[in-house]
């Protein structure tokens, strides 16, 4: 089975090409490397023990992404390709639509001409907003997101809801938390660009050295020790649960099937304890200063993850502290190519 992985070379892509590789696809990446570098093409190759082809071009390039399809007999999609940071999604709401919707839409397109189905949506717990209950099952009520870039995700899972029923196709909409860490062979990780938006890059680089301390944003948060929670979930499980959903839906008999997981782990942590458990792990230290709330974000979300296991089965079963030990693997070695 041959499996287009836009996206292929970013964060959570370039995990699942791995465990694709391990799980005997084939596999094709076309990446624009706006988020990525050539380097982790080929640490996929050392891991997975097979170089995927690899297309270098913008999924809006549509003439482009034809010829793939024209030159390759694909048998499904796992669609990553997508700007991600929210911050930067409010300043360019139009660069995100654009880029985002666009690119779905033009692989989309690609699959309804050529009769194609299996298609994996990388979504996220963004489109719940704030919950009103936690933790949170699929039925749990969309609430619109608060940035240009979560709604894109939720845009997102709108288009291929209505693509399934129009065209009779079968689609898998992933919900993922928050996912960190690295690949064990600290070959793959996570590649921040500039200053770090998420938590645990930051943590990774204070940790470090490259910054000086954490900003904590807020702790009057209704929770346990004042800092919000959220649900972190290790890569490597999440790159797997992507095999999951993809060989499920292969199997499916039904012509039109709509796939919609929750991945995380079930357990939700503090910020506090982030720190700690990176501290504890890793033996090192974490200066970090208590700051204003940041604009946007949520108390709390944490997922009910047990849809998953009952249909793919599938659990995410490393422990925060494991994943925050690989992602100070993949730091040391960041530095080592420095
Ligand atoms: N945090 C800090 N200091 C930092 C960075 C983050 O205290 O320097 C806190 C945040 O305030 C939040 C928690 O750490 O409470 C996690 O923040 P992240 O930025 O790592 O993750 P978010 O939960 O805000 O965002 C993530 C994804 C988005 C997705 C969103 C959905 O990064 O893609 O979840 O809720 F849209």
């Amino acid at each position: 089975m041959t499996i287009l992985v836009t996206g292929g070379l970013g964060y959570i892509g370039s995990h699942t090409v791995v465990e694709l590789l391990q799980n005997n696809f084939q596999v094709i990446i076309v990446d624009d490397m706006s988020n990525s570098e050539k380097f982790i093409l080929d640490n996929i190759e050392k891991i997975g023990g097979k170089r995927p082809v690899f297309f270098p071009f913008d999924l809006r390039r549509k003439e482009l992404l034809s010829q793939v399809f024209d030159a390759y007999e694909i048998d499904g999609c796992i669609h990553f390709a997508a700007y991600k940071a929210v911050g930067e999604s409010q300043e360019k709401p139009l660069d995100y639509y654009e880029n985002n919707l666009f690119s779905l839409i033009n692989v989309l397109q690609e699959f309804k001409a050529r009769n194609i189905s299996n298609f994996i949506f990388s979504s996220s717990c963004t489109v719940y907003g704030q919950a009103d209950k936690q933790p949170i099952d699929e039925n749990t009520l969309l609430k619109m997101p608060e940035s240009s870039y979560g709604k894109t995700k939720q845009m997102g899972e709108e288009i291929l809801k209505d693509y399934a029923i129009a065209y009779q196709k079968k689609v898998s909409l992933l919900r993922y938390f928050n996912p960190i860490g690295s690949h064990p062979t600290a070959l793959l990780g996570e590649l921040p660009i500039g200053v770090p938006n998420n938590l645990v890059p930051y943590v990774t680089q204070t940790a470090s050295g490259i910054r000086e301390k954490l900003s904590i944003w807020g702790n009057d948060y209704e929770t346990p020790d004042g800092t919000a929670v959220r649900d972190y979930i290790y890569v490597v499980d999440l790159a797997k649960a992507h095999v999951k959903a993809l060989q499920k839906l292969m199997n499916e008999k039904s012509e039109t099937l709509i796939d919609v997981y929750n991945l995380g782990t079930g357990k939700g942590s503090s910020v506090l304890e982030v720190v700690e458990a990176f501290e504890t792990a890793n033996e090192v230290k974490v200066p970090y200063q208590i700051c204003e709330r940041r604009a946007g974000d949520i108390t709390i979300a944490y997922a009910n993850p047990d849809k998953a296991e009952r249909e793919l089965g599938w659990k995410a079963d490393t422990s925060l502290e494991e994943a925050l030990r690989t992602t100070w693997e993949w730091q040391k070695y960041l530095q080592t190519k420095n």
